[in-house]
């Protein structure tokens, strides 16, 4: 008997999609802008408290606007976590701005906060300290964000939050990013809500993003003719994006829980494996679990490249934890700070499929082939 391939993390619609762009559609809102942008904007302001939020085409989108908004220039320095996808990164570069990559800790895979403290005071000093700090909730688990704020504040140093793993994700009492200047989120197709393709940017000031919304629409001035005093973008999300944002903003709870449940049925089967260890939960917050990541104990002899082509070969999907951003040849000039932890988690590090469509059969499925995995090694 052949089985369907099981995805890393594939796109999981309620149905109710289809009905709301079917609302776009009837509207003639297909030429992009209409209502159902701020209506997808007004649903994310309820589910992460903050003040207001522009929709944009990708998260990558929204974290070049941050960095626009708070007037990065060429050169400045901006500190953000090395564990991470480049698209929170690439923006530094787009604005000829200066990365600097940091470790991360154990408890949570997330900016290390002791190295963040040492570092700021030393930029102090120094008289060099960066134009911003930009923390990364990974995969889906927040980083330590009032630590961070607080060893922040003193300096003045803006925090823009990439959430783009965290939509649904709590920080303590609130949802993860709020508190930051900005939060950057994503909701591209393999998130654990999707657009298609999407993101948003998020704040407590609404002036700043109403100035993101104006740079998403090539920096118009609210005049009848075309004037613009400085330049923006085409980062606005389609009203039939946000359509099925809206739709898919109605099940995230239920997509938490899932993700949460697909993790648990991991522990449940692999945990007395030797040798293998999960993805901590730092205890400030509930990480909505996006992806379940395994590390697996070089001591025993397996590595995760055996294990992810021995998936592929019954078609399950699996993937590498990211490769640092202070390992990558782009970043090869760029400042790091920090030991061997995230360096460590890419070599022994391993996604498992976690898509919230996925039955109690299909994490049977992948638990029984992991741990054939074992028995053969
Ligand atoms: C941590 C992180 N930052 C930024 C992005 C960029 O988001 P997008 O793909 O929507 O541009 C992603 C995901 O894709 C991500 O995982």
């Amino acid at each position: 008997m052949t089985y369907p391939r099981i995805f890393l993390s594939p796109p999981h619609m309620s149905g109710q999609e289809r009905l709301l762009v079917g609302e776009v559609f009837d509207q003639n809102y297909i030429a992009p802008a209409g209502p159902m942008i701020r209506r997808f904007e007004e649903a994310l302001n309820g589910l992460t408290g903050f003040a207001d939020t522009a929709a944009l085409t990708s998260g990558t989108a929204a974290m070049h606007l941050a960095l626009r908004l708070i007037d990065v220039q060429p050169g400045d320095e901006v500190w953000t976590s090395t564990l991470t996808f480049i698209g929170g990164v690439a923006p530094v570069l787009y604005e000829k701005a200066t990365p600097v990559f940091f470790d991360v800790d154990e408890r949570s895979w997330t900016l290390d906060t002791v190295l963040l403290a040492e570092q700021l005071a030393q930029a102090a000093k120094k008289g060099r300290l960066p134009r911003a700090v930009v923390p990364v909730d990974l995969y889906g688990q927040s980083c330590d964000l009032d630590e961070i704020l607080a060893l922040c504040a003193p300096y003045e140093v803006p925090v823009i939050v990439d959430s783009a793993e965290a939509v649904g994700t709590r920080y303590k009492d609130r949802h993860a990013g709020k508190g930051g200047l900005m939060a950057c989120t994503s909701f591209n197709g393999n998130k654990i809500i999707t657009t298609s393709g999407g993101g948003a940017l998020s704040s407590d000031d609404p002036a700043l993003v109403a100035r993101a919304r104006m740079l998403s629409q090539q920096a118009r001035e609210p005049v009848p003719y075309y004037e613009h005093e400085t330049y923006g973008y085409n980062y606005r999300l389609s009203s039939l994006c946000a359509a099925v944002g809206v739709g898919q903003l109605e099940v995230l709870g239920e997509r938490v829980a899932r993700r949460r449940a697909i993790f648990d049925g991991y522990v449940a089967g692999l945990g007395d494996l030797p040798g293998i260890s999960f993805m901590p939960e730092a205890d400030y917050g509930v990480a909505n679990r996006w992806l379940t990541v395994i590390n697996v104990d070089p001591a025993i002899g397996l590595k995760p490249e055996t294990i992810r082509l021995a998936l592929e070969e019954h078609d399950i999907e699996s993937r590498p934890v990211w490769k640092p951003m202070h390992q990558q040849p782009v970043f090869r000039d760029a400042g790091y700070v920090g030991g061997e932890i995230s360096a460590r988690l890419f070599e022994t590090g391993l996604c498992l499929p976690s898509g919230s469509s996925m039955s109690d059969a299909d994490v049977a499925r992948v638990v029984e082939h992991l741990r054939a995995v074992w028995t053969g090694r």
